[in-house]
């Protein structure tokens, strides 16, 4: 994708309905009953299945009675104000809340049909099946080969170093870096540009065979081309795995993603196709946050 297109995109909007702008304040909506989302929850045969999630903060009840399910090779965007608990609901699904002291997590959240809470998940297995990609891109101190290197290290998928080169080509060919970085591989992560950066993150989560990655906000920090990188490497990398995606652009959602949840305070309003959400959403906090009279 280049740039004009980008823009051309970015002008279209997706339905955005300016003219619809209230300025009335919002609190004077009614309260959402809890758990009652809008839409289907479930999919065939999926790769995720999250029921009656709740997390709390000490005493702040973050997200309430979250149900949903994630499909195979699909996109799944989260969309919603800043707050109303999409990076919460994200990091359940591999357990990074459990690194949070005041975090509580409630409710049940099969991947693959097992239990992510059970006492025999090892939280290490788990968050190499589903990866993590940050807003900020984090590479570690490390040269670029060792960033991809050390996942299959760590979980001895490598018997040799033939190995391991193949799975390090693999991971960054896949991620879209191969040809940037082949000539200097040793150099450290974090010279590259802040769009490679990304793209070494993601091939560090997929050098480790993930079957769900999830991304928050993984382009917020990136200029428009890099951007552009990044949706285009989503659309090829759902062919292989799931993908969930926090993003605070509506307009990313509607190009990366397949289906749609969208957020507010706390609770899941409504999910459906992508496409469904945007040209007709059934509930009317949906409604006015994708027309722009919220959020
Ligand atoms: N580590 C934390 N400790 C206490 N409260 C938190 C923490 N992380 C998030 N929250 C609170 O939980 C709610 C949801 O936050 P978050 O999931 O970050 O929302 P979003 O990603 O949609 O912006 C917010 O009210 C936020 O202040
Ligand atoms: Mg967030």
């Amino acid at each position: 994708m280049n740039t004009e297109a980008v823009q051309v995109d970015e002008r279209a909007g997706i339905n955005l309905k300016p003219s619809s702008r209230q300025s009335e304040p919002y609190s004077i909506q009614a309260p959402v009953e809890s758990g009652k989302t809008v839409g289907d929850i479930t999919v065939p045969d999926p790769i995720f299945s999250c029921r009656n999630v709740d997390v709390y903060y000490g005493e702040k009840h973050a997200i309430k009675k979250v149900g949903i399910d994630i499909a195979k090779n699909q996109v799944l965007a989260m969309i919603g104000p800043s707050g109303c608990g999409k990076s919460t609901f994200l990091r359940c699904l591999n357990r990074m809340n459990d690194t949070i002291p005041s975090a509580r997590v409630e409710g049940s959240i099969m991947l693959d049909g097992k239990d992510i809470h059970d006492k025999k998940q090892d939280v290490v297995q788990l968050r190499a099946r589903v990866g993590m990609v940050f807003q900020k891109p984090n590479p570690f101190p490390k040269s670029i080969y060792e960033n991809v290197a050390y996942g299959p290290r760590i979980h001895g998928l490598a018997g040799d170093r033939v190995e391991l080169d193949e799975i390090v080509h693999g991971s960054l060919q896949r991620a879209g870096l191969w040809e940037e970085v082949k000539d200097r591989l040793d150099h450290p992560g974090t010279s590259l540009s802040g769009g490679q950066q990304q793209r070494l993150c993601i091939a560090r989560t997929i050098a480790v065979n993930p079957e769900v990655i999830l991304m928050d906000e993984p382009c917020s920090a990136l200029d428009p081309i890099a951007t552009a990188r990044i949706e285009d490497l989503m659309e090829e990398l759902r062919q292989s795995y799931a993908i969930a995606i926090v993003t605070h652009s509506m307009q990313q959602a509607a190009r990366v993603s397949q289906r749609t949840a969208y957020f507010h305070l706390g609770d899941l309003i409504e999910v459906g196709e992508t496409d469904r959400i945007f040209t007709n959403p059934r509930h009317k906090l949906t409604e006015d946050y994708i027309t722009g009279r919220f959020g």
